[in-house]
């Protein structure tokens, strides 16, 4: 097939390695992609979706994969459709789900799916006069996508007033913060779980989990995640069961009486609070990092799991998983989640170790290709990401190859996994 790649991060990077390394030969393109992505396929860059699905018309792209949210969010999807493209994502309205924190807590409560006490507002007084009922922790978010950063924590009703004064005002996030859900603090472990759906069927992944903070021991600020691993151990057949009786069936029913059936990847961020998987929030695709490491556990060939999601056809597929375990650590640059950082020369050496080479391999993210030469010039540079069949095995040699890569200023995180591990 000639496959289509929206997106340049490692978790693009991954879905490009993985489709291939599948037996049947692909075309790859990405959009833009990375300074590492061209070594898969070739890198377009076309601005305006409406010029790039007359691109994919001429170029006969058999299949588009989405990787990001916001071409999701921007409605994407449905200009390929629109074209007669055939294209894995939700569309403009399903995207909702991550694009409004408003519209996903409206959809969970809708159809009775377990997620945190709240209110959504635009008004401050009616902000706090919930907050005034609420005991701290109270978690305020903006409604609209922050990257990631939208969500505050607050430690006391006078911090949670601040927040959501600050919110609605719009100094702190903008419009994105204009409408906003303050809700009730969820003390529990994370999980990402994730859903391939075609708008009636749907495929879970093992379930995995992210290290969102910088520093190790979940401290420092938060950033698109700095690591992750699957399966975890801290699921089991119970949880899974719950999240799709509770969760994905509902979930699925409601989008489609609400007019906007799910297509894509349903990323499900679970708290689980004495053993009940509680709904945070949803994303419309993949997580990256969760991302790097699904797709090399996946049997089933990558570019079929996505045709048949995109074409409505997951239940004529038995999905097949690897019996391993993966890790994946993310190297990042010196100045992130603050700022930017000079480009540095990432130098990889030989690897000689049969048993790094054989179960290790790099996933490029923030990097550009100088000539011969890549240099880290994103916040999340690359992902070190290790197998084996046992958490301990993936992660050890995860970090040997982390020892095998090298650029000034290069941060990791040394503790991944450690939930699992401990
Ligand atoms: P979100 O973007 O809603 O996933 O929030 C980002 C992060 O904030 C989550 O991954 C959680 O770690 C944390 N968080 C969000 N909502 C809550 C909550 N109600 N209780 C505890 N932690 C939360
Ligand atoms: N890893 C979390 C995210 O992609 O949002």
């Amino acid at each position: 097939m000639n496959i289509l790649i929206l997106g340049s991060g490692g978790r693009e990077y991954s879905i490009g390695l993985a489709i291939s390394k599948e037996i049947e030969e692909h075309n790859l393109f990405f959009m833009p992609g990375n300074g590492a992505t061209d070594n898969l396929g070739t890198n377009i860059n076309i601005k305006y979706y409406n010029d790039l699905a007359l691109w994919a018309k001429e170029n006969l792209i058999d299949l588009t994969i989405v990787g990001p949210e916001a071409p999701l969010v921007d409605g994407v999807v449905d200009i390929f459709k629109e074209n007669g493209l055939t294209v894995f994502g939700p569309s403009r309205a399903a995207s909702q789900l991550e694009g409004s924190k408003v519209y996903m807590k409206n959809i969970l409560k809708k159809y009775n799916i377990p997620t945190a006490a709240f209110i959504e507002t635009t008004n401050e007084k009616d902000a706090h006069d919930f907050i005034d009922t609420m005991t701290a922790p109270i978690v305020v978010k903006a409604d609209g996508l922050c990257g990631g950063k939208g969500v505050i924590i607050t430690q006391s009703k006078e911090e949670a007033k601040e927040a959501a004064s600050d919110m609605l005002a719009g100094t702190s996030f903008g419009d994105a913060g204009t409408s906003i859900v303050v809700e009730e603090f969820l003390d529990g472990y994370e999980l990402s779980i994730f859903a391939i759906c075609d708008g009636e069927n749907y495929k879970v992944l093992p379930a995995a989990q992210d290290h969102k903070r910088i520093g190790d021991g979940d401290t420092g600020p938060n950033t698109g995640g700095m690591g992750a691993y699957a399966p975890t151990p801290l699921v089991n057949d119970d949880i899974y069961k719950k999240v799709e009786e509770r969760v994905i069936k509902p979930t699925l029913e409601g989008m489609k009486q609400e007019g906007a059936p799910f297509e894509g990847v349903l990323f499900i961020g679970v708290m689980v609070v004495n053993g009940e998987p509680i709904i945070l929030e949803y994303n419309v695709r993949f997580g990256d990092p969760e991302c790097e490491i699904l797709m090399p556990l996946l049997e089933t060939p990558v570019s079929e799991l996505f045709y048949k999601g995109a074409t409505k056809q997951l239940d004529k597929l038995d999905i097949k998983i690897k019996n391993e375990f993966g890790v994946a650590v993310v190297m990042a640059s010196k100045n992130y989640p603050y700022g930017s950082s000079e480009p540095a020369e990432i130098i990889v050496d030989e690897i000689v170790d049969e048993d790094i080479l054989e179960n290790t391999h790099i996933s490029y993210a923030g990097v550009e290709k100088d000539g011969d030469k890549l240099f880290a010039t994103g916040g999340r540079v690359l992902l070190c990401v290790g197998f084996g069949t046992s958490i301990k095995e993936a992660r050890d040699r995860a970090y040997a190859l982390c020892g095998q890569v090298h650029f000034a200023g290069k941060k990791i995180r040394t503790d991944i996994a450690y939930q699992a591990l401990k």
